[in-house]
């Protein structure tokens, strides 16, 4: 089965709340949840109060992703805040083993975001200590840009090294998912899909993110 994960980036902030309860009444499966720092991305979106205002309004899993320097000294606020999962960028974390423990110390699900052109490599060593992986589709910052299909054989590849492994961690996409660009992402393997503008630019959420889902199922 795979779940759908609209980003409140592409949200009408205004009304935020309204936004939540609209796309879980559409069937999200998860809430994506955008932070960034102008430092490691350059766009400013909000941060962890931002979050918990929305939280106790869905009891949908929270995915919250952290494209920050410095996530350790936020991750306890995120987890404080609500947050189900955590993922932190491998480009942005100098301390990544260490990183991981500290989000599941505060009983969170750990996971591991990959630019575009960051290789399955890099996380190799720590792939039993996390729930979830991330790759990114786009370069990281903005909503609404446009898909990087080269990104595929790195979903294949992972997906194959999970299933020898026997390993259960997800395979989340992000960036530029819509009905077509689904299809490809999970037939390589992945089952988590975040689609921001393909929902929240769509004047009918409900429609737009159950024709994405179905497209991913097919
Ligand atoms: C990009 C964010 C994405 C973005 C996806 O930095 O991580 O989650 O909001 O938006 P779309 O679906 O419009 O590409
Ligand atoms: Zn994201």
């Amino acid at each position: 089965m795979i779940k759908i994960a609209p980003s409140i980036l592409a949200a009408d902030f205004s009304k935020l709340g309204e936004e939540v309860l609209e796309v879980e009444k559409a069937g999200a499966d998860w809430i994506h949840i955008d932070v960034m720092d102008g430092h490691f991305v350059p766009n400013i979106s909000f941060g962890a109060a931002v979050m918990g205002a929305v939280r106790p309004l869905t009891k949908l899993p929270f995915d919250v992703h952290l494209m920050i320097e410095n996530a350790d000294r936020y991750i306890e606020d995120f987890a404080k805040a609500g947050a189900d999962y955590i993922t932190v960028h491998v480009e942005a974390s100098p301390h990544l083993h260490r990183t991981i423990q500290l989000i599941r110390s505060f009983g969170v699900k750990p996971g591991v975001v990959l630019n575009p052109h960051t290789p399955v490599e890099a996380i190799l060593p720590i792939l039993e200590d996390i729930d979830l992986v991330l790759f990114m589709t786009v370069n990281p910052g903005f909503g609404g840009q446009k898909f990087i299909d080269s990104v595929l054989p790195k979903v294949e590849q992972l997906a194959k090294i999970i299933k020898d492994k026997g390993l259960d961690i997800d395979i989340e996409i992000d960036g530029g998912i819509n009905e077509e660009t689904i299809v490809d992402c999970a037939k390589a393997g992945a089952n988590v899909f975040v689609a921001g503008s393909a929902i929240f630019g769509s004047a009918d959420r409900a429609k737009a993110l159950q024709s994405i889902k179905k497209a991913g199922q097919e």
